[in-house]
């Protein structure tokens, strides 16, 4: 249902010994927790996060057999100091982060994180649609035209975002915009012909823009990593795995920031997957690894 991405690269990169304390911040199914789990041992522990509570039972299930000692906490990274706190655990010897959300969640969440299906404009990720204070719909109802736009360009790094935006706003008049199919038509309708024979669907740099936005992704993540830092012993090593740019340039800084201020040693640069694994798994398409150690 979801393949790891870049695991060998990962496990190899985090240099993981047995009884070591490991966060997965992004537990997801929990492909990369089995692989982590079966390094750190029967003597090891695993902290398993996710903001996804279907997803988070998924993996409980799946990891049933690994070896070590398992916690498994429900919550944003961006919590995790008190995350941590509550399953009292004061320091880790290695982190992951492999962000965005996964192939499950793309295909059976129904909160419309994919133009392939007509779905409601939901895209929160945390699956909590009563306390989450903002939906991609809203969003496309009520934003301004502005505003639009900026989130278009800004987390989608889409070029055509003012014609896209305008279009939504002049949808939006006759119809309340609901769907994932409506969104992603009145998308292709601004773009033309130019649009819909690109590389990609006309939609995905916009879909893209409005699920950051809605989940606060990059905020979050910048927060979790800070956390991250905080709780991770001297010697030890976090890995991300990044899917666009934006995510990727915030790594880029956090570890030439750490690096100057002699804190980092960067163990593994830049690394994407290879043909075959691109073939064999298309979303790992765009994947980044870096892996890094906390030398001070
Ligand atoms: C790409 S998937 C991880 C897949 C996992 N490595 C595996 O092999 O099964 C990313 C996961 O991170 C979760 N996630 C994304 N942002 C999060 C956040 N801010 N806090 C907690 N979990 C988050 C998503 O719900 C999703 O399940």
């Amino acid at each position: 249902m979801h393949v790891p991405v870049l695991l060998q690269p990962t496990i190899e990169g985090l240099r993981l010994q047995s009884g070591e304390t490991v966060l997965d911040a992004t537990l997801g199914l929990g492909g990369h927790a089995k692989a982590i789990c079966e390094q750190i041992g029967s003597t090891g522990t695993l902290i398993g996060l996710d903001q996804d509570p279907e997803t988070l039972e998924l993996a409980k299930r799946n990891l049933e057999a690994c070896p070590g000692q398992k916690m498994f906490a429900l919550g944003n990274f961006r919590r995790l100091s008190e995350i941590l706190q509550k399953v009292g655990v004061a320091q880790i010897d290695a982190a992951l982060f492999d962000l965005g959300f996964s192939s499950f969640q793309l295909d059976r969440s129904g909160r419309g994180f994919t133009f392939q299906k007509d779905e409601p404009l939901l895209m929160t990720l945390s699956g909590d649609v009563q306390s989450s204070v903002l939906t991609a719909a809203e969003i496309v109802n009520t934003w301004s035209e502005a505003s639009l736009a900026d989130i278009i360009y800004g987390y989608g790094e889409e070029r055509a975002a003012r014609k896209i935006a305008a279009a939504i706003v002049t949808a939006r008049e006759e119809n309340e915009i609901r769907t994932t199919f409506q969104l992603a038509e009145i998308i292709k309708k601004a773009l033309g012909p130019r649009g819909r024979f690109g590389r990609i669907h006309p939609a995905t740099k916009t879909f893209q823009a409005l699920r950051i936005t809605v989940n606060d992704e990059l905020g979050a993540f910048k927060e979790g990593l800070g956390a991250v830092w905080e709780a991770l012993s001297v010697g030890g090593r976090v890995a991300v795995i990044t899917f666009h740019g934006l995510e990727a340039r915030l790594v880029k800084e956090f570890v030439r920031t750490k690096k100057e201020a002699g804190e980092l040693e960067l163990l593994v640069k830049a690394t994407k997957p290879d043909r075959a694994e691109v073939l064999a798994n298309p979303r790992s398409r765009s994947a980044q690894l870096r892996v890094f150690k906390k030398i001070n």
